[in-house]
């Protein structure tokens, strides 16, 4: 593995965060149906969504997977307070069990945005795991179901998370210093 860049002071290596990913797909597969819909935010969740799911087929589990990009940030570091559908899921999740899975819970507005779309179409059974929980940071009373790791106020990268659309190849989790 090439060294941690030297910008990013690492949170999570990559193996903490698959032993992590091991153990959270345990209690995942055995509180939620195994055919649940699986609905990832993009774009910061396409890795643990990847690693996630794979854990969870070894549990037995036959999800089906869908995607929804949303935004609220702009290119810097603050919420901007509203979520906009940048691309919307497709699959029909009425009367179905689903499990939303973010990058990271923050102010809360983008997990609720998803809980709440995921309600209008008539999830019978809604669920949440998210790998980081920024928990000093909520704006909306909301908890994930399953979570990661609760991390320190500090922007963090790598993993699929992103600043200005940089770091999210990265295999680990880390801090940045920023403006
Ligand atoms: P929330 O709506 O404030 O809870 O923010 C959730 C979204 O903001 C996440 O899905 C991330 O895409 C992004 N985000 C929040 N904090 C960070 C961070 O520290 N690094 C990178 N992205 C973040
Ligand atoms: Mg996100």
């Amino acid at each position: 593995m090439t060294d941690p860049q030297p910008d990013v002071s690492v949170l999570y290596s990559a193996a903490q965060i698959r032993e992590r990913i091991d153990e959270m797909a345990k209690g995942i597969a055995v509180n939620i149906a195994g055919d649940a819909v699986i609905i990832s935010l993009l774009r910061g969740s396409f890795m643990f969504t990847a690693d996630l799911v794979r854990a969870l087929h070894g549990l037995g589990m036959r999800p089906r997977i869908d995607f929804m990009s949303l935004s609220s940030y702009g290119s810097g570091t603050e919420s901007s307070g509203t979520v906009t559908i940048d691309r919307d899921f497709k699959v029909d999740v009425s009367g179905q069990p689903v499990l939303i899975v973010d990058d990271i819970l923050e102010t809360g507005r983008t997990l609720d945005f998803a809980l709440q779309k995921c309600r209008e179409r008539g999830a019978a059974d809604i669920r949440s795991a998210v790998l980081l929980d920024k928990e000093s940071k909520r704006v909306v009373a909301i908890e994930a179901d399953f979570v990661g790791f609760v991390v320190p106020d500090k922007f963090v990268v790598g993993y699929g998370l992103d600043y200005d659309n940089y770091y999210r190849e990265l295999p680990y989790i880390g801090a940045i210093e920023v403006a």
